[in-house]
């Protein structure tokens, strides 16, 4: 691993200090040429997600897209745009079903933790919330059961997992684990989630082929007719993949909120109101806490040829062939020259100014789906007395990836 992954990992563990880090840089560099070169100006990661063909999103030999050929990791090329397009038309279609699969996913999953939940009582919201709810919500919104053409529950030999939902969640767990881990990655996982990517594209190969597909997305690509069942395959798995990072940004969203009662009680009284008035002003607190710890505090880019970033001005900085460009949409997030008080919570800003789900060619396919699929978690979970009134949890990691997030139970309604 490059000392600047390195870095970027393990700052990303603390948020609060990596933001007073880049709120300090700031006043000094926006682009920072020490172990790599980090771009931490609103202006200047805009002009690198803009500048796609010269900042490359992935690295020449990149191998972390286990389950075949999907947009995001393509370069723009007549593939990646009649992909992209097939996508988008296959979800769009899903848009008026969308917040009835994760709400009735949310409230199930809710429910079931409810009995677990007491004041002072500790619980690993990623095992008990997180993780069920973004798993389940896969499988209904994509349509790809838990069961095989026979009914038969599918199972993993290889992670020794029980059939069903477990199966699926250990699938989505290794193969996201793959692509943020460094190249190559450690402790064997490089050949676990070869193994996982087999079983996985096995199954979805199963269910694109069915006659009936159970609705979802997976059946609307098979109806349009224009990608072949492997590249069905791969994309749904890619996009469910993709997805997982809902569950990473529900967890710091939910810290972020907890560590601010005041905006947390604001945020509580929304869920309990649950119009979609106050659910549409709830994403609001979302994405303001989100730009306090970002899922992603950094994203890579290579530069495919010898080039120069921000030309003309103070920042102006050359980048040689190959070489890796970090860029920060936490920083850019927190630049005083487009974000007015930047250390403030303001829910109620400008939504395009957020730069959560990238911007340019290779902007979020889903940033509806997250924002629709992190509303109704954050009404189902804040709605409950004792997480309404939770002080904020611990996160655990295993490298880069969060492995439990715990807290305890608040004292509740007074
Ligand atoms: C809170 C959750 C999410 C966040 C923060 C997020 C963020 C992002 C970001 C930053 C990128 C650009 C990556 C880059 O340029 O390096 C991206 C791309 C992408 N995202 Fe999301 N995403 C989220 C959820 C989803 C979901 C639910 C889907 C499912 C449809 C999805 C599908 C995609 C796809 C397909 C791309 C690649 C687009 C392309 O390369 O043209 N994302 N996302």
């Amino acid at each position: 691993m490059l000392l600047g992954d390195l870095l970027s990992v393990q700052m990303t563990r603390d948020a609060a200090r990596l933001r007073a880090l880049m709120r300090l840089i700031q006043r000094f560099r926006r682009i920072v040429p020490v172990f790599g070169t980090w771009v931490l100006g609103n202006a200047q990661v805009r002009e690198v997600f803009e500048r796609d063909t010269e900042l490359r999103f992935g690295a020449p030999s990149d191998t972390k897209m286990k389950l075949g050929p999907f947009i995001l990791g393509m370069d723009d090329s007549p593939q990646y745009r009649r992909q992209k397009e097939e996508l988008r038309r296959a979800l769009r279609s899903g848009e008026g079903g969308l917040q009835q699969v994760a709400r009735e996913v949310c409230e199930e999953v809710a429910a079931e933790l409810a009995n677990e939940l007491r004041p002072g009582r500790e619980v690993d919201l990623l095992a008990r919330y997180v993780d069920p709810v973004v798993t389940r919500f896969s499988s209904r919104f994509y349509g790809v059961p838990f069961d095989d053409a026979h009914g038969k529950a599918v199972g993993s030999e290889l992670l020794d997992l029980e059939a069903g939902e477990q199966v699926l969640g250990g699938w989505l767990r290794v193969l996201g684990a793959i692509i943020v881990s460094g190249t190559p990655a450690p402790f064997g996982l490089e050949e676990v989630a070869d193994a996982a990517a087999e079983e996985f594209l096995a199954h979805l190969k199963e269910v694109a082929a069915r006659e009936a597909p159970p609705p979802g997305v997976i059946a609307r690509l098979g109806q349009q007719g224009e990608l072949e069942p492997s590249e069905i395959a791969s994309s749904v798995g890619g996009l469910m993949l993709a997805g997982r990072t809902v569950g990473r940004s529900f967890l710091f969203m939910l810290h972020q909120l907890l560590r601010r009662p005041d905006q947390r009680d604001r945020a509580a009284g929304l869920a309990r109101g649950g119009t979609d008035v106050e659910r549409d002003e709830l994403l609001g607190y979302v994405l303001e806490a989100l730009r306090f710890q970002p899922p992603f505090a950094f994203l890579p880019r290579y530069a495919a040829r010898a080039t120069t970033l921000a030309t003309g001005t103070e920042e102006e900085t050359r980048v040689g062939a190959n070489r890796k460009v970090l860029i920060s949409p936490m920083a850019a997030m927190l630049d005083p020259l487009v974000f007015d008080q930047p250390d403030d919570f303001n829910p109620y800003r400008e939504r395009e100014l957020y730069l959560h789900y990238a911007t340019g060619r290779h902007v979020c396919l889903g940033d509806w789906i997250a924002n629709g699929v992190l509303t109704e978690m954050a009404v189902a979970l804040l709605r409950e007395p004792t997480i309404g009134s939770a002080e904020p949890g611990v996160f655990r990691y295993r490298g880069p990836i969060v492995s439990s997030y715990r807290l305890a139970g608040g004292k509740g309604a007074p």
